[in-house]
């Protein structure tokens, strides 16, 4: 889903045409993508208890803090973190159809009054300098690229705010080599948790812990509801080879999730 930005300046309008081209087969591909996702509580590997035991050992946060989810969805972590604060929660996504989908959810679950949906770029906000206690972002900080995404939140974190980030890592440095050709393609600037912890620090963060997700939560969490919507989706060649490409990574992650996975870093803005 890695989007390269489009400059039309000095291109041929074959040039120009092609790209066109492609910007549309990559809309209708997001389209798909999308609507594989669409009607899962997931659009991503997590765990709700996981992320529970994260915030019990939260210690420095004020009582009502000041929340974020970055990259939504349907609110997966947003729920849980206005049910667990009683706090409001500003939940940004680009896709509407899933910010349609929380505030369903929202509205089902009596916490309507406090969520706070956003449709918007997590990379445009223009929220105040130290306006989030807590900023929160599973599964999406990748669409900025890790690093890119810390520079570009740092700002809104309060002093001494905190930062619980997923990040796709590399768990060792000798992943076998058909996990490495996978990934070089699908995300290349993917890094090991030693990297992950310097960029961190690189972006103005003081890493407090990381935590690994169990491969189990990506299973019955994700991927089997995941199968499950696959069997629902109307076959169009597009939606034929997103599908493919699921199941491949999903082949890769049964043979090799001791390798790499999420890792949740817990950052505390330095
Ligand atoms: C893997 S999903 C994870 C969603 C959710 N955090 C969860 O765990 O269910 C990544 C999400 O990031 C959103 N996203 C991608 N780029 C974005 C951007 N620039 N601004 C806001 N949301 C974005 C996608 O629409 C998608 O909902």
């Amino acid at each position: 889903m890695k989007r390269k930005p489009l400059d039309g300046k000095n291109l041929s309008v074959s040039e120009l045409e092609k790209i066109h081209m492609s910007t549309d087969i990559q809309a209708e591909y997001v389209a798909a993508l999308t609507d594989l996702h669409s009607g899962l509580d997931r659009k991503g590997p997590g765990d709700s208890d996981f992320s529970r035991n994260i915030l019990s050992n939260l210690s420095t946060l004020p009582l009502k803090p000041r929340i974020a989810d970055l990259g939504c969805g349907s609110g997966a972590s947003a729920l849980l973190l206005a049910q667990y604060y009683q706090s409001t929660v500003m939940a940004v996504d680009s896709s509407l159809v899933f910010i349609n989908e929380l505030k369903a959810r929202a509205k089902q679950l009596g916490l309507e009054h406090l969520i706070i949906p956003i449709h918007g770029d997590m990379a445009k906000l223009d929220w105040s300098v130290g306006s989030v206690d807590l900023l929160w972002s599973e599964g999406a900080a990748y669409n900025l690229g890790f690093e890119q995404a810390l520079k570009i939140w740092r700002p809104l974190l309060a002093n001494s705010g905190i930062a619980v980030i997923s990040e796709m890592s590399w768990f060792t440095d000798d992943a076998p080599e058909p996990a490495i050709a996978y990934w070089q393609n699908a995300y290349p600037m993917m890094g090991t948790e030693a990297e992950n912890v310097a960029r961190a620090n690189r972006s103005g963060f003081s890493v407090l812990s990381t935590h690994q997700l169990p491969s189990q939560a990506w299973w019955v969490n994700y991927y089997e509801p995941l199968r499950e919507r696959m069997q629902q989706l109307e076959i169009t060649p597009i939606t034929q080879s997103v599908i493919r490409e699921t199941e491949e990574e999903m082949r890769l992650f049964e043979k090799f999730s001791d390798f790499y996975g999420y890792t949740f870093y817990v950052l505390q803005a330095a």
